[in-house]
């Protein structure tokens, strides 16, 4: 256990003065905590005159459904005095069991209340604390409440208080990407701790991708020989190599895999901890590791180069079939998830076997064809007694009658899922995606593109406008994801979880429409102080830079407003604001997707005409390059102007050629631009794409003094 660092000192020396006794009325609420310090914001509470001041030794008493003694009675005591163990391992408490309801400091009645098995009461006077509950789900989260409360009190003292609490969405997730980085139990066992004090109940472990299987399957051995083991640590290395898989064993070899009885003890303390664990499969797409060790599930056989299974051909169900029944006779959660995403299905589209399929079954097309196989996995699954969850891709083609859909590509998949009457979990990727950088990319860990804030992670609705009250009741919560190729260490990723995962956690607990940021953010600062004292790595809210200082206000130059002519379009997706985007002043921000940056998928040749001739001094364009997105700078970029526009009149007045390596890792931005002494009505700038396939260009403004 780490040493405490940023509540505990004023803790301990005034936990060894006043523990035991109670402090006067009048001194008392200063520095006490409540209900309304915690994450998530309960769903309602009252705070009363007075508080509550533990002893050093506390004594609790359980009680269920009347029957102090029975099995359940037991063994939520035994939970209640862990979890309370655990949330007090960094302070000076002690906890015992008395049957003696008068004189317990904590009692526990379970059994009570209303339907909500994740509901609780909690009532804290000057005497002590009880907790009403339903269920051993809602007690252990009363549980939580109180330690976080406890947590955050400078004096130890709590504020008298009424609590009524019950969760919005029953479903509250976290991601787990241990395909691109095997994580230990050990690792995911102890954000299982920071989960349930953050009451969300649901981990999503993504057990299989093209970086390696992690899960043993005794029927498929090669998945564990061979699939889950790669030459190369880092992502950036391995992603430039032919992305090939090693024997175990080998010299170097990177990578793990859990085996049957590490997922029982996952699977055991997931459970202590009122949390289900899903566990994913991915199919058909993400598959290049299973078609490394079994190459006859691909459509041309070979080892690699695909990352698609085939499904034209029957040995494919046959594997995934093998696979699910072990994961679902291991995992006893009610969801599996099947992935569905990205599948590129190129392949599918010569393959004879594929063809054949879909002949037979009256396929259109290929996005029909995985419409079929996402169905044919679903009725194996249900007939397992098990329902499946997949990306929003599973629509493509039609979706699967009784599939759970989690939106991911905006929240666009999700309303429509759930307007068609389908289940639906959000976490689109703007919002959710707690891989993307949470600060400025130049102080932050190597990154994939996108910025999300503490803020904006925090600003996310899952009722989207418009929804019909069905269409709503559809969803059925919020998950966090984070995808891991660019953190290799455990306490990476921590870093990224923490604070955005209490923004999940909050969204997905606490009532619709009383978000207060500012708040907020005051208690996630000290609740990182608690996460920081249990020994877990967080980013440093305190000092956060923020957005690009040069996006924050509109910039005035000459050619603000003017109208811009491309010789090649823009691509669709990343427009910006259009035709007119590269001169409305807006400068973007650190992420290509932010609505301000101008995509092109070609080379950019575009004319900018200023209305009338006038003198120029000065040209230039600011352009992004971050590799683990396909975005590049240009190669080159030529900067012309003319006095009339037409062909063979424009004058070069500068040429500025690329100087950074387009293999670095990370966000870079380069201005391409010149000085001159110009007087022109046009100007031209022609980029250089690199002349790697899929390779983008970004802009955001074209710049003109
Ligand atoms: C995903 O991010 N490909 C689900
Ligand atoms: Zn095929």
């Amino acid at each position: 256990m780490k040493l405490l660092k940023k509540i505990p000192a004023v803790v301990f020396i005034l936990l060894s003065v006043q523990f035991y006794g109670k402090t006067a009325e009048s001194e008392q609420h200063c520095g006490a905590a409540g209900p309304q310090d915690i994450i998530p914001a309960p769903a309602s509470y009252e705070i009363h005159d007075g508080t509550f001041s533990p002893g050093h030794e506390l004594k609790l008493f359980v009680e269920t459904a009347g029957k102090p003694c029975s099995d359940a009675g037991r063994n939520l005591r035994q939970e209640m005095i862990s979890s309370f163990r655990e949330g007090f391992g960094t302070l000076p408490y002690v906890i015992s069991e008395t049957s003696g309801k008068s004189d317990a400091d904590i009692t526990v009645l379970s059994g009570t209340g209303g339907p909500d098995s994740e509901s609780y009461l909690l009532s804290v006077t000057e005497d002590g604390i009880s907790i009403e509950a339903p269920d051993a789900a809602g007690a252990f989260y009363a549980m939580q409440s109180i330690v976080m409360m406890m947590g955050m009190s400078e004096t130890g003292d709590l504020r008298c208080c009424t609590v009524r609490d019950n969760p919005r969405f029953a479903y509250r997730g976290l991601h787990f990407d241990v395909s691109r980085h095997f994580r230990s139990k050990e690792f995911l066992m102890k954000q299982m701790d920071a989960m349930a004090l953050l009451k969300l109940n649901r981990m999503h472990l993504h057990l299989t991708d093209g970086a390696g299987w992690r899960l043993e399957i005794g029927a498929c051995p090669r998945l564990t020989e061979f699939a889950a083991w790669r030459p190369y640590r880092k992502w950036s290395d391995w992603w430039a190599s032919e992305r090939h898989y090693c024997e175990a064993g080998t010299a170097g070899a990177y990578g793990g895999f859990y085996t049957k009885d590490d997922i029982r003890e996952i699977l055991e303390y997931a459970a202590e901890r009122h949390i289900e664990v899903i566990p994913e499969i991915e199919m058909p797409g993400h598959s290049d590791e299973v078609i490394a060790a079994y190459p006859e599930l691909s459509c041309n056989g070979r080892q690699y180069g695909n990352c698609d299974l085939c499904p034209g051909k029957e040995e494919t169900y046959v594997f995934l079939e093998t696979v699910l029944e072990e994961v679902m006779a291991l995992f006893p959660s009610e969801y599996v998830h099947i992935g569905g995403d990205e599948a590129s299905k190129e392949a599918w589209k010569t393959c004879p076997d594929c063809r054949k399929r879909m002949q037979e079954e009256g396929l259109e097309n290929v996005d029909e064809l995985q419409s079929y196989f996402i169905r044919r996995m679903e009725k194996f699954v249900n007939a397992h007694g098990k329902r499946i969850i997949g990306w929003d891709e599973i629509m493509q083609g039609g979706l699967a009658p009784d599939a759970t859909v989690m939106s991911w590509r905006g929240s666009e998949g999700g309303v429509a899922a759930a307007s068609s009457g389908h289940d639906v979990i959000m976490t689109p990727n703007g919002y959710c995606y707690l891989n993307y950088t949470q600060d400025a990319p130049f102080r932050e860990p190597v990154g994939m593109g996108g910025y999300l804030t503490l803020e904006k992670a925090y600003s996310y609705e899952p009722e989207e406008p418009g929804m019909t009250p069905e269409a709503r009741s559809r969803i059925l919560g919020i998950q966090g994801n984070l995808w891991a190729e660019y953190l290799p260490e455990d306490s990476l990723a921590e870093y990224m979880y923490y604070p955005r995962a209490f923004a999940i956690a909050e969204t997905g607990w606490s009532p619709a429409g009383k978000k207060d940021f500012r708040d907020f953010r005051k208690r996630a600062a000290a609740l990182l102080g608690i996460l920081e004292a249990r020994g877990y790595r967080t980013f440093d809210l305190e000092n956060e830079y923020g957005e690009r200082k040069e996006s924050l206000h509109p910039v005035s130059h000459l050619g603000r407003g003017c109208v811009v002519s491309y010789a090649s379009p823009y691509d669709g997706k990343y427009p910006a604001s259009g035709p007119g985007a590269l001169t409305d002043g807006l400068l973007g921000g650190w992420s290509y997707g932010d609505g301000r940056w101008q995509g092109f998928l070609t080379d950019m040749d575009i004319t900018v005409d200023l209305g009338e001739t006038k003198p120029v001094r000065y040209i230039g364009a600011t352009f992004m390059q971050i590799i683990s997105a396909w975005v590049y700078l240009p190669e080159k970029v030529e900067i012309s102007v003319s006095d009339d526009g037409k062909d063979g009149t424009f004058r070069t007045v500068g040429t500025v050629s690329r100087d950074l390596s387009d293999t670095l890792d990370g966000l870079y931005f380069k201005t391409y631009d010149t000085v001159c002494d110009e007087t022109c009505r046009y100007i031209r700038i022609r980029a250089e794409k690199p002349g790697r396939d899929g390779a983008w260009l970004f802009t955001d403004e074209i710049t003109v003094n």
